[in-house]
């Protein structure tokens, strides 16, 4: 009987708990066993790891978080705890470890790939959907849909008192969250790291808006360009005459990153997670599953590596002509 591993590694995102349940069931129709390694790369240096059958999957599909729990462990970094890590992996018999994990997860899968003679599939998910290679990683639409909803609340008191209200996002170096939000909630500006955006020209443009009577206004913050309380206190500042019920800032925080995944997310990780077993099965190694135009495929697992995955312009030039 063949046997796979799975873990989850970094910041959790909702859809986790649906692929761990799509792997495990999917497994299961081919008669692969499943070990799942707790904590990440951490279970695998300390051998940390629980048998997955079908029924311990049950009624998780709609749950956020991950099972397995999760970790950003520094020690896998390093060569001696990599090769701790494959020796539990050698003991365990396991044919291929599945990485559910983001940039720097999927770097150190292929990292390891390279070191040991182990299948290493990686499974894009993280609520930043910043992983070169894949048009999606799984959590995003959940994150936006979180954010969304808070803004959707926000935008109630910014308008009723007139505000100039700065909401900062999620998203470590990238602006997907941000640049999302920004347009679903038809905020006045949206920031984001990918394509910056002067102060001075911010500062304008809130004082042109209120000029033709516009007197509120929401800026989706991309938490990767600045802190929220900062860009509100030189707003503060600047636009003294122009803020009628004065400035207030929200930072969304993990709110965004917990809870039911949607509809979409729970697919697409099913999905993702079923696909990486079959194509396993197909005898094909060191792989990641990407989502490409609509379409799910393989890449070698490299080609995250060392690349940077950006926003279109496009997309972020709608942000400013929606606005008036
Ligand atoms: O990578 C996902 C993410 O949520 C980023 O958007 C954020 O910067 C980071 O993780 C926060 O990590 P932590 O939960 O460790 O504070």
């Amino acid at each position: 009987m063949k046997k796979v591993a799975v873990l989850t590694s970094g910041g959790d995102a909702p859809g986790l708990n649906a692929c761990i349940r799509a792997i495990v069931r999917t497994a299961y129709y081919y008669e692969i066993s499943v070990i799942g390694i707790k904590r990440g790369y951490r279970g695998l240096i300390e051998k940390d790891y629980c048998e997955l059958d079908p029924r311990r999957v049950g009624g998780i599909i709609n749950k956020g978080g991950t099972i397995l729990h999760s970790s950003r462990e520094p020690r896998f970094k390093h060569f001696e705890f990599r090769k701790k890590a494959f020796e539990t992996l050698k003991e365990l018999q396991v044919d291929a470890l599945l990485v559910i994990g983001g940039n720097g997860s999927i770097s150190a899968a292929n990292i390891f790939a390279k070191e040991f003679p182990i299948n290493v599939i990686g499974i894009p998910k993280t609520i930043d959907n910043d992983l070169y290679g894949t048009d999606y990683t799984i959590g995003f639409d959940t994150a936006v849909n979180n954010a969304v909803d808070a803004v959707d609340k926000i935008r109630d008191t910014t308008i009723s008192h007139e505000r100039i209200f700065v909401v900062e996002v999620m998203g470590r170096d990238s602006g997907f969250i941000a640049l999302d939000v920004g347009i679903a909630t038809g905020a006045d500006i949206t920031l984001i790291p990918e394509y910056p955006f002067p102060i001075h020209i911010v500062i304008q443009k809130l004082i042109d808006s209120y000029k033709k009577g516009k007197t509120f206004s929401i800026i989706i913050l991309a938490e990767g360009v600045a802190k929220a309380q900062e860009l509100a206190s030189v707003l503060e500042q600047k636009l003294k005459d122009y803020a009628i019920g004065g400035i207030r800032y929200s930072v969304l925080g993990h709110i965004q990153r917990g809870g039911s995944p949607t509809a979409f997310d729970r697919n697409i990780a099913s999905r993702f997670g079923a696909f990486a077993v079959e194509r396993f099965l197909h005898g094909e190694k060191n792989f990641m599953v990407a989502y490409e135009k609509g379409e799910i495929k393989t890449k070698p697992l490299e080609i995250p590596f060392g690349k940077v995955k950006k926003p279109d312009l496009e997309v972020f030039e709608l942000t400013k002509k929606l606005t008036i």
